[in-house]
């Protein structure tokens, strides 16, 4: 029997993850957006949830404001959530599908996809390239 996609969540939140995102929800599809906490970060900042977020918030934000349209309706954006992947890793634990959309370094990828890997109820294998890919378990 094959699981349907409802929840889905992306890693990596520049052009190609916030596209997918909002691909997904035009889906119709729940999708937790995810980035880095951004660096230097002030102390104030650093308890601060939308800081914290707002690499991930820029990324969904584009996307809205993208030319040509990458929400095919806008009320489709709120499908998308941001969070980061210091505080939010443990919710991949909750969703069908995880796209990872990060740089191309096999360093950054593969804690991300550790840790990841440990959140998830996945039973696919990771995908071991650090291009963007995605896992469907
Ligand atoms: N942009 C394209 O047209 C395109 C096409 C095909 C493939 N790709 C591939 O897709 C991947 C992403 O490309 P892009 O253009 O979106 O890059 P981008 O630089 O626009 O976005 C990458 C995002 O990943 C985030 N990031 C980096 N390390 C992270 C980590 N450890 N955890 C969470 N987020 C992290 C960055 O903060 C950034 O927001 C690359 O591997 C690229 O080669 C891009």
């Amino acid at each position: 029997m094959r699981k349907p996609i409802r929840r889905a969540a992306v890693i990596g939140a520049g052009v190609m993850g916030s596209g997918i995102a909002a691909h997904l929800a035009n889906a119709g599809i729940e999708v937790l957006l995810m980035d880095i906490v951004p660096p230097n970060l002030s102390d104030a900042e650093k308890k601060n949830r939308a800081a914290r977020n707002r690499f991930a918030a820029s990324g969904l934000e584009k996307a809205i404001k993208a030319r040509p349209a990458a929400f095919f309706q806008k009320d489709r954006a709120r499908l998308v959530s941001v969070g980061n992947v210091e505080d939010d890793l443990q919710k991949l634990a909750a969703v069908d599908l995880v796209v990872e959309a990060i740089i191309e370094q096999v360093e950054p990828s593969a804690p991300s996809s550790r840790s990841s890997r440990r959140s998830s109820r996945a039973t696919a294998s990771w995908p071991r390239t650090p291009a963007a890919c995605a896992s469907r378990r």
